[in-house]
């Protein structure tokens, strides 16, 4: 049986956290589209074309070191934005969407370009500041000096390049369950998912 869950959302709504768990809860396939775009913005930092090494990727691109670097993330931001880039990469993420199992993708144009027939569509999304303090914290735990401010308006500088470009941009589904965990903790979140998708497993 396929089934495919589209997740989408902004940068740090909780998007990452809320697919793996509801990929582990229903024992499906998990898929972090965002790691594509990482992985073609490694090669091309590294001085290869993007659109050829788009076209070039392969799943094991995706286990490579360093791809959750705040620099490749600015570079996946920027080549994400090239349309051949996005179209050499639809094949692969549609194969994973239709395994036999069930698959979670989670991104920003899963339910709206890649995945339009889902069986499942949601949207995790959360206020700017909730999602810059949640980066912040991180990034302090991790022993990375970073100012709220500055962290603050790298995620509204990445928000509105991915919602304001011309192909695939940031969207909801207009059939995606909205969920806003600006006040939810991680189990309030994933529970909240689970119920949406268990709704589309019943109906
Ligand atoms: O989710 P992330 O931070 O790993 O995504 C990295 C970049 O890739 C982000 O700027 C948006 C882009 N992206 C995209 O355009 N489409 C996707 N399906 C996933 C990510």
């Amino acid at each position: 049986m396929a089934f495919t869950v589209a997740i989408d959302g902004p940068a740090a709504a909780g998007k990452g956290t809320v697919s793996r768990a509801v990929a582990a809860h229903f024992g499906f396939a998990h898929l972090d589209t965002g790691l594509l775009y990482r992985a073609v913005a490694f090669r091309s930092l590294a001085g290869e074309d993007p659109i050829a090494a788009a076209q070039a990727l392969v799943a094991e691109d995706l286990e490579a070191e360093g791809l959750r670097t705040q620099a490749i993330a600015d570079e996946a931001s920027k080549v994400a934005s090239i349309p051949d880039v996005r179209s050499a990469l639809v094949d692969f993420q549609r194969a994973f969407a239709r395994r036999s199992g069930g698959a979670v993708l989670d991104g920003r144009d899963i339910g709206t370009v890649i995945c339009p027939d889902a069986e499942a569509k949601l949207f995790v999304t959360a206020s700017a500041e909730v999602r810059a303090r949640r980066r912040w914290k991180e990034l302090v735990e991790r022993g990375i000096e970073a100012v709220f401010d500055e962290v603050l308006a790298e995620v509204k500088a990445r928000d509105a390049r991915d919602s304001s470009r011309m192909t695939a941009p940031l969207l909801a589904a207009e059939d995606a369950v909205r969920i806003d965990t600006s006040e939810f903790s991680i189990e309030e979140a994933v529970a909240a998912a689970v119920a949406a998708i268990d709704a589309r497993l019943a109906g």
